[in-house]
């Protein structure tokens, strides 16, 4: 073999080495290029919080029937012997005592968390609004889904008739009938 060969045996190699380490310098910008890309898509389809809050809410109502229809044929009789499942915790005279919860005489159409001398939680305090009649029947559907962080330990009332008993006896129990829906 003479020198010549030898050398451009060895060129060769060198060439075909260069020309590996090429591709593979090339092959990795390629690839992150396309991860730059990607991490850019997943920036740009980024998620509306308050959108998918809506959605929540709207799944919420959505399961729980409206109440008006069922209160015009609700019956308040039931509804006094469905308040044993709150007497534990409230009283619903008038000027009737705190006790874990709240007095609820007046309750319809007034405003939350209104009773003198009872320590609310804080959420049920900052909730704002009043009582009124959807507002209960999703309350008392589920009270620690409809405000998070309440101290009402009351697992609610799953049956929509015995809510609008329940809601048809709370709003006898006040100086003025509040109309009904
Ligand atoms: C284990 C005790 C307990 C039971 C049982 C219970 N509650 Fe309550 N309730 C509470 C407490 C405590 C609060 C105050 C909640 C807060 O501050 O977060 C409350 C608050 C309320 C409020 C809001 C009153 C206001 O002034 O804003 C209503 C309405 C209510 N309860 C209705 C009912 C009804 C109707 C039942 C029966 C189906 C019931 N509760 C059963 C403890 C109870």
């Amino acid at each position: 073999m003479s020198w010549l060969e030898v050398n451009k045996i060895l060129a060769s190699i060198i060439v075909a080495v260069i020309i590996v380490s090429l591709i593979s310098i090339f092959g990795d910008i390629l690839i992150n290029q396309n991860m730059t890309q990607k991490a850019k898509n997943a920036y740009l389809i980024e998620i509306d919080e308050e959108d998918s809050g809506d959605v929540a809410e709207e799944t919420q109502n959505l399961e729980i029937e409206e109440i008006a229809v069922f209160l015009s044929s609700a019956s308040s009789d039931n509804g006094e012997k469905l308040f044993k499942k709150c007497t534990a915790c409230h009283t619903y005279e008038k000027d009737g005592a705190n006790k874990v919860g709240p007095n609820l005489w007046g309750l319809i159409n007034n405003q939350k968390a209104n009773v003198e001398g009872f320590a609310y939680s804080q959420a049920l305090a900052e909730t704002g609004g009043k009582w009124g009649y959807e507002e209960l029947n999703n309350f008392l559907y589920k009270p620690k889904e409809y405000i998070k962080g309440t101290k009402m330990n009351f697992s609610g009332l799953k049956k929509i008739e015995e809510r609008a008993d329940l809601i048809l006896f709370l709003r006898d129990q006040a100086e003025t009938l509040a109309p009904l829906p």
